[in-house]
C-alpha cells in the first residue's frame, strides 16, 4: 500500500540525471576539478527549485558513484566535503519547499558524519510533498540488485514488487520515466538499472554546471513528444504508465 504522500509524488514523474561534465567543463576554464563540482551544486539547486513545476515528482541524482572511489584522493575528499555542505546549507531550504530529501547507495564507507547528517536530513524533510529528491552516494545499481537478490534468496513467494523494494528501498517507488546525461556522454554508468526497465533516454551536450530550468525544459518537452507502448501497441499516457 502506497502513503498518500508517496501517491501524491508518484502521479507525477520521476527522472533520474548522470550530471556528467563538471571536470571538462572547469579545466577548459583552467579551474580545478573541484571547482566544477561547486559549480555543479549551482545547477542541483536550480534544476531542484525547477522540477515541481516541470512535472517531476521525483528526481533522482547520480552524484557519487561506487567506481567513483578509484578517483584521486583529493578529488574524493573534495566531493564528500561539498556532499556533506549541501546538507549543511540546504536542508531547511529544502524542508521549507516540500522537497524531501533520501539518499540511495551504501553508507558504511562515508567519511565521518556523513551518514549521521545523512539521516538527520532524511529525518528533518520526511514530510515534503512537492518533490522526492533521491541523491546517489556511493552508489551501483549492480549491488543494489545484488544485495537484494541476496536479501530475497530462499524467499518462496518473490514478486517483482518485493524484489523492487528491496533494490530501491522503499516500496512503491515509480519507475523512472527519463534518464538525462549531460556533457555529451551515452551511457548508463551502472546508474538506476533496474528502474529504468522502460525509461527513456535524453543526452545532452550540455555541460552539468550550466545545466538550467530551461535544460530541464528542453529534455521534458522532447520526453512528451515519445510515444512510450511498453511493449503494447498503444501509447500510454504518463497517468497511467503500468507499475512493474
Ligand atoms: C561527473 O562529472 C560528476 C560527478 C562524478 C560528481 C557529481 C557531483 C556534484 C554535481 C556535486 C556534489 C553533489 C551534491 C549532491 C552536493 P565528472 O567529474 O566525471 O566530469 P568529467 O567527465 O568532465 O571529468
Amino acid at each position: 500500500m502506497q502513503s498518500n504522500l508517496s501517491s501524491k509524488l508518484n502521479a507525477r514523474l520521476h527522472v533520474g540525471i548522470i550530471m556528467d561534465g563538471n571536470g571538462r567543463w572547469a579545466t577548459r576554464r583552467g579551474l580545478s576539478r573541484l571547482r566544477g563540482h561547486e559549480a555543479g551544486v549551482e545547477a542541483i539547486r536550480r534544476v531542484v527549485e525547477a522540477a515541481p513545476d516541470q512535472g517531476v515528482g521525483t528526481l533522482t541524482l547520480y552524484a557519487f558513484s561506487s567506481d567513483n572511489w578509484r578517483r584521486p584522493p583529493a578529488e574524493v575528499s573534495g566531493l564528500m566535503a561539498l556532499l556533506r555542505s549541501y546538507l549543511d546549507k540546504e536542508i531547511d531550504s529544502l524542508a521549507r519547499n516540500g522537497v524531501r530529501l533520501t539518499v540511495i547507495g551504501r553508507r558504511d564507507r562515508l567519511p565521518g558524519g556523513l551518514a549521521q547528517a545523512i539521516g538527520d536530513a532524511e529525518t528533518t524533510t520526511a514530510a515534503g510533498d512537492a518533490l522526492h529528491l533521491r541523491i546517489a552516494i556511493d552508489y551501483s545499481a549492480r549491488d543494489a540488485i545484488l544485495n537484494a537478490a541476496v536479501k530475497a534468496a530462499g524467499t518462496a513467494d518473490l514478486t517483482r514488487e518485493k524484489l523492487a523494494q528491496l533494490i530501491t528501498g522503499e516500496a512503491g517507488l515509480r519507475d523512472v520515466d527519463l534518464v538525462i546525461r549531460t556533457s555529451g556522454e551515452k551511457r548508463l554508468s551502472d546508474f538506476l538499472l533496474w528502474e529504468s526497465a522502460y525509461a527513456e533516454l535524453h543526452f545532452t551536450d550540455r555541460m552539468w554546471p550550466e545545466f538550467c530550468a530551461d535544460d530541464l525544459a528542453e529534455a521534458l518537452s522532447s520526453f512528451h513528444r515519445r510515444e512510450r507502448r511498453f511493449g503494447g501497441l498503444r501509447a500510454i499516457a504518463s497517468a497511467d504508465v503500468p507499475s512493474l
